[in-house]
């Protein structure tokens, strides 16, 4: 199927057709490089659906085949939200709204992406799906939003919080963090904030499974890797890992600094966002691996020697 506003990898006609909105992005540009063969994918990158023309986003959702939309396009960098409010919520909230309503209309499920940052992060253990929403800034209030628009359309749609998102689809902070040993920089890093990291594969996965077996159950989820970290953490495994790979590091110690220290972070943030994965768990009999363990993977395929299959 070809739109006027899509993409698609034609000619697959015996596979589920999904269409991922946002799928320039890290998390969409993840599960479409996932999902490649398993359905036939119809990308909208932003430079051909932008969230911010609603008109657009309902002719493009009645014009597409699939019957799952999963919208993984927002508005993610927070000090922008801050300084341009109107425009997070017109893309982060109001076109979700629009999303939820039309994919209703049109007998579609929704899948879309929320945040860890819907708390306020003042809990000391793992966040679920219960505990109340306090958002601190701009992005996150336009997030809740956003989810709760969604789950009002009653089409059974889900929304899915993730947080720490890692995956080939755009540089994330363990990119960053192997970077920067690579060129030999200085490697400070925030000790005081926690959170879950999230493997855009292992939410491929996931997904995948529910929409190939059209799970009927929506609903709000917290979908991510288990365990939380620190970023320091985080960055130390990234390097534990990376030297494994062999790969020339010229930096390897991590200096541990106060967000605060860290100074470019100007939006309020939760310090600690951990999510607790157990209702999916429950839900649907899965495992959501160990956060470690599915960073290893990644790093491994991604810039493991290309004689044991790595791109770099
Ligand atoms: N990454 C994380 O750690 C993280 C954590 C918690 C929640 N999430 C959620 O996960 C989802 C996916 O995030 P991500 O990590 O993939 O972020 P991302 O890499 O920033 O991707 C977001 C995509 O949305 C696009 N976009 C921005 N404004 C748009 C508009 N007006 N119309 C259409 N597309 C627009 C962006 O395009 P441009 O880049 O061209 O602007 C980008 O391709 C989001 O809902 C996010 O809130 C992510």
């Amino acid at each position: 199927m070809m739109s006027d506003c899509s993409a698609s990898d034609s000619g697959k006609k015996t596979l589920k057709a999904v269409a991922i909105i946002g799928s320039g992005g890290r998390l969409g540009g993840s599960l479409a490089m996932r999902w490649g063969g398993r359905f036939r994918l119809e990308l909208y990158p932003k430079s051909l659906l932008d969230l911010k023309d609603l008109d657009a986003v309902v002719r493009c959702v009645e014009k597409s085949e699939a019957s799952w939309v999963v919208n993984c396009a927002a508005m993610t960098r927070l000090e922008v939200c801050e300084r341009e409010p109107e425009l997070a919520f017109a893309v982060n909230a109001r076109a979700p709204a629009v999303l939820g309503k039309v994919c209703e209309r049109l007998g579609k499920r929704l899948v879309h992406f929320s945040t860890d940052y819907v708390f306020d992060g003042r809990k000391a253990s793992p966040y679920s799906e219960e505990d109340a929403p306090n958002p601190l800034s701009t992005y996150a209030k336009s997030k809740l939003e956003g989810e709760r628009n969604v789950l009002e359309a009653d089409g059974g749609h889900f929304v899915f919080r993730v947080s720490w998102v890692f995956g080939p689809g755009r540089t994330a902070f363990p990119d960053e963090i192997i970077q920067k040993s690579l060129r030999g920089e200085t490697l400070r890093v925030a000790f005081d904030k926690w959170s879950s990291p999230t493997s855009a594969f292992d939410v491929g996965d996931f997904l995948g499974m529910l929409i190939e077996r059209d799970e009927q159950v929506g609903g709000l989820y917290h979908v991510c890797n288990s365990g939380g970290c620190s970023w320091v953490e985080y960055a130390e495994a990234t390097l534990e890992i990376a030297s494994e790979l062999l790969l020339p590091l010229k930096t390897r110690q991590v200096y541990p600094v106060s967000l605060e220290e860290l100074g470019f972070l100007s939006a309020p943030r939760p310090p600690y966002s951990v999510l607790s994965t157990s209702k999916v768990e429950r839900l649907f009999g899965v495992r959501m691996r160990g956060w470690r363990e599915a960073l290893g993977e990644y790093l491994r395929e991604f810039y493991g020697r290309k004689e044991e299959g790595g791109m770099s």
